[in-house]
């Protein structure tokens, strides 16, 4: 990594891409998503982005049944796609989720972009929803600069990946058991506070004193960088079983602003460590986790005090939770995936693999 010249130019690689245009699907878990993403004088432009949530209907559950999803994208995603045809026209391609996510929702979006693809003779982009969160963060300029070091927090996954160029990764930890973000929902449970456990938790913990309880930091001094969310989720139930109920307001937001900390600390700290070990240039934040403000807001403010020569970037907050925006961004800059309809599967366990 000594020389400019080594650097992939991004600008000329989205102007590379094949495609002008693509009308992409996201129904990898609860989120149905139709979006129209082009190419405007190099750069992207999301034309049009849908999200039809289905949070409600889990919210009953407290968590996504995926039968019961698959059911909720079979009602909407005709109805997402006319809303953008009759405005948009036939696209140049067409991109979707094929993993990784819940097989019967997966399977929704995939098989209805292989009708459309068949019925408009338009090529299928087959995306990994992985590196879609993490491409989602060169939906907005400025583009980062390669490598990159992307953190990605979702409900299903928690990587760390080494960015080197559109197409080539390498990730360098990963968690052990829980995703942050089902850490997050786990302790809303806990808590009776309301699906998902990000937001609320989160708002809860507003009001809450980060350093009322002492919740361990799993992994933070680990060598590698691997993450682990399940001990911590057991350190909260553990405590909440020791306190007197019901648990007042002021406790429950004690008990949020303390999780909120264990996890927002350890991500911080893995993080600069891996900034600093691996030289990157640019820090990146992605998935649903990343719309957490005090995330955000720690990853600033530490970079800025111990990396000060990298750029850090996340994505808007509507391109942080699950969204088709990101799906054509990954397809028009990474799309060299183009898949025979015929033979694209869903592949719910797709890993990202590097080059
Ligand atoms: O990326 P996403 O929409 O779906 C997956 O690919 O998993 O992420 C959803 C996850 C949920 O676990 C949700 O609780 C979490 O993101 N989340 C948050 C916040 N907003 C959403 N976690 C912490 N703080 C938030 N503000
Ligand atoms: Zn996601």
């Amino acid at each position: 990594m000594d020389s400019d010249r080594k650097y992939f130019d991004v600008k000329k690689s989205i102007m590379s891409s094949r495609f002008q245009n693509t009308l992409a699907i996201e129904t990898s878990c609860d989120e149905t998503s139709v979006a129209w993403v082009a190419r405007v004088n190099g750069n992207l432009k999301v034309v049009k982005n849908i999200v039809a949530s289905q949070i409600p209907i889990h919210q009953k559950t407290r968590g996504v049944v995926p039968e019961v999803a698959a059911r909720e994208h079979v009602k909407i995603i005709i109805p997402l796609i006319q809303k953008i045809f009759y405005s948009m026209g036939i696209p140049e391609s067409i991109s979707v989720t094929r993993g990784p996510g819940l097989l019967p929702s997966l399977l929704i979006g995939c098989e209805t972009g292989k009708a459309l693809a068949l019925a408009w003779d338009r090529p299928l982009i087959a995306v990994n929803h992985c590196e879609a969160h993490v491409l989602s963060n060169w939906i907005d300029p400025p583009a980062p600069h390669f490598p990159s070091l992307c953190l990605l927090v979702s409900g299903g996954h928690s990587e760390f990946i080494v960015v080197k160029k559109f197409g080539a990764y390498d990730r360098i930890g990963k968690t052990r058991d829980d995703a942050a973000g089902e850490a997050f929902d786990k302790v809303a449970a806990l808590l009776s506070l309301p699906y998902p456990g990000g937001p609320s938790v989160s708002q809860c913990a507003l009001n809450g004193n980060p350093k009322a309880f002492h919740f361990p930091e799993p992994m933070v001094y680990a060598k590698n960088f691997d993450l682990s969310f399940s001990g911590l989720k057991t350190a909260v139930r553990n405590e909440v079983e020791l306190l007197k109920k019901p648990l007042s307001q002021q406790t429950t937001s004690d008990l949020c602003a303390s999780f909120q900390r264990a996890v927002v600390n350890v991500l911080v700290k893995k993080t600069l460590r891996a900034g600093a070990e691996l030289n990157i240039r640019s820090i990146l934040l992605c998935g649903g986790v990343a719309a957490n403000e005090s995330l955000r807001a720690e990853l600033i403010r530490n970079i800025r005090n111990e990396l000060p020569g990298a750029l850090f970037k996340a994505p808007a907050f509507r391109y942080c939770t699950d969204n088709a925006a990101m799906i054509g961004a990954a397809a028009l800059l990474a799309g060299n995936r183009m898949r025979n309809i015929f033979e694209l599967r869903v592949d719910p366990n797709w890993e990202l693999h590097g080059k």
